[in-house]
């Protein structure tokens, strides 16, 4: 694996452009952006893919049923996902459409490097396939004759058609061996247990090509036939870079960015990331990525998968227009554990931002500006040294490594957790410190100029810890402390600098933060 510096490369599943996208969804993406913009925070050169994928039988399939002919289908569906992820504030540097011809010429490149090379043959196909889920099942992994995907369940049609097939046998051994060495390529480590177990039991050649439906890349030299939708969406992560792109110096990206850091995917596509897809990376003789990280799954009340055919899907555009967008980014960021499944329910999304947002961090910046105004003139106070105490500062000190260290690892719910520890102390400081007693007694004016500009700059420095997770928030926080430079441009080293606050510089107090959300009222409807 070669390892790459100063450079951060991390992807989003491409989701299938075949109906409106729910909270889970939305769940993979903006983690992913808070890898993203955590990683731009800390100076690196950062790219950040997300996309759609848009052929395959279930997609026609949609198209069909809607009346609309696939493309003027996937062009709509797009355009309605592209919206959510404004909504939603993603940062992504591109957006990969697979109908794109940037992206649909790289993959009949590759087939036909497959085919030249022999790791791509002729047969036929005999087997059951199950559409929703886009999965080639063998007669004796189905359960009681469906598929076998717990969630799935459905129906499984029998295929027999002749087919191209990718040798996966070739290179088992290569792959278990790749896992073995490097233990942090599939995480959690479940996931990884999961996938040693399943390759090696012995990895059976995977059909991919298909002839019965049209809707699909056309196999360059066998026209009947179109790439598997997986084949085709998987690379997507290096079409997108440019790689074997004809545009002289199109592979620029390529170069500078792959491998990938991290991909970010639920479990249930794991094995498409930690097979088939390190296994075509090996045929093209290129790196690995670093990381595929197999999240879990937001689940309905009942603990089973939100979906459209559970009647269970809870719309994230409504979440963000009823709550804002911040509350919500906190709320996926925050309660759910990044591997296991975590329940969704709106109560919780309502208490965490009551709870964490309201109160702790919006009631130290309104209570710490107040103060300012009040006993100040609504302008930054000088500390100073004779009554200083290092409380604030040596916290900082601590959470900046420890947010660093979680990010690194994935463990997003821990990075916030450990930043809540600044208005965690923030208040409690308050109330140690008592200002509206020290306002009282003019000797105390010392103290009390310090104690309200270490309360400024533990807000300063939590505003700029933001940045990736509440990208709006930091920026409302910023304002009314009247700091004049974007946060998101700080550098990561000056964030942890105490004392940047300016004496003198005029606070802008505004509304709270997160108005209190009364939950009788919120959920009356729907109680
Ligand atoms: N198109 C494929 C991915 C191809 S990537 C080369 C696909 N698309 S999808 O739209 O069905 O799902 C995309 C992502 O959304 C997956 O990572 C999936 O796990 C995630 N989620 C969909 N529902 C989810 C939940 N209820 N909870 C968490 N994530 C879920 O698979």
């Amino acid at each position: 694996m070669t390892a790459k510096t100063g450079t951060y490369y991390v992807t989003t599943p491409i989701y299938y452009a075949s109906g409106d996208l729910h909270i889970g969804h939305a769940y993979s993406t903006v983690a992913a952006d808070a890898l993203a913009r955590f990683n731009r925070l800390r100076g690196r050169s950062t790219f950040f893919l997300t996309g759609a994928d848009e052929h395959g039988q279930k997609v026609e399939r949609q198209a069909q049923a809607a009346g609309k002919d696939p493309q003027t289908y996937v062009d709509e569906v797009v355009a309605q996902i592209v919206q959510l992820w404004e909504r939603l504030n993603i940062s992504y540097d591109d957006f990969l459409r697979t109908t794109e011809p940037r992206h649909t010429r790289v993959v009949q490149k590759i087939f036909e490097r497959f085919l030249s090379q022999g790791d791509v043959y002729k047969s036929e196909y005999e087997g059951w396939y199950c559409t929703p889920c886009e999965t080639f099942w063998l007669e004796r992994q189905l359960v009681a004759g469906r598929c076998p995907n717990p969630e799935c369940d459905r129906e499984v049609q029998l295929l027999k058609e002749e087919s191209y097939f990718l040798r996966l046998s070739k290179y088992a051994e290569r792959l278990l061996e790749h896992i073995a060495n490097y233990p942090d390529f599939i995480q959690p480590a479940s996931r990884r247990n999961e996938m040693v177990n399943f390759v090696s039991q012995g990895l059976e050649d995977v059909c991919v090509t298909r002839t019965t439906f049209r809707w699909g890349i056309p196999v360059p030299w066998d026209g009947k036939h179109v790439v598997y939708v997986w084949v085709d969406a998987l690379s997507n992560y290096i079409s997108a870079l440019g790689y074997l792109s004809d545009e002289p110096g199109g592979d620029e990206r390529f170069r500078t960015f792959w491998p990938a850091d991290v991909h970010i995917v639920g479990k249930e596509i794991m094995r498409f990331h930690a097979i088939i897809w390190p296994i075509m990376l090996m045929a093209l003789g290129l790196p690995l990525p670093e990381r595929v990280f197999g999240h879990g799954w937001l689940t309905g009340a009942d603990g089973g998968k939100m979906s459209k055919s559970k009647g269970n899907v809870v719309d994230p555009m409504v979440l963000a227009d009823k709550y804002g967008v911040d509350a919500v980014r906190y709320f996926l960021l925050r309660d759910m554990p990044f591997g296991p499944d975590g329940r969704y329910s709106e109560a919780a999304l309502i208490d965490r931002t009551n709870v964490d947002l309201a109160n702790d961090l919006g009631n130290l910046l309104n209570r710490t500006l107040t103060m300012v105004e009040k006993y100040c003139g609504g302008v930054v106070p000088e500390p100073r040294p004779d009554a200083a105490d290092r409380a604030m500062e040596r916290l900082l000190g601590e959470v900046v490594p420890a947010v660093e260290k979680a990010m690194d690892e994935l463990r997003i719910p821990v990075a916030l957790e450990t930043i809540w520890r600044l208005p965690g102390l923030g208040n409690r400081y308050i109330e140690d410190n008592a200002p509206w007693n020290l306002a009282k007694d003019p000797a105390s004016r010392a103290r009390l100029d310090t104690v309200l500009y270490n309360l400024l700059e533990t807000l300063r420095a939590t505003a700029a810890l933001l940045v990736p997770f509440l990208p709006e928030t930091a920026v409302r926080i910023w304002g009314q402390l009247g700091l004049e430079a974007d946060p998101r441009r700080i550098a990561w080293a000056d964030l942890a600098r105490w004392g940047q606050s300016t004496p003198g510089t005029r606070t802008r107090k505004g509304p709270a933060l997160f108005p209190r959300i009364d939950p009788a009222v919120a959920l009356g409807s729907e109680e």
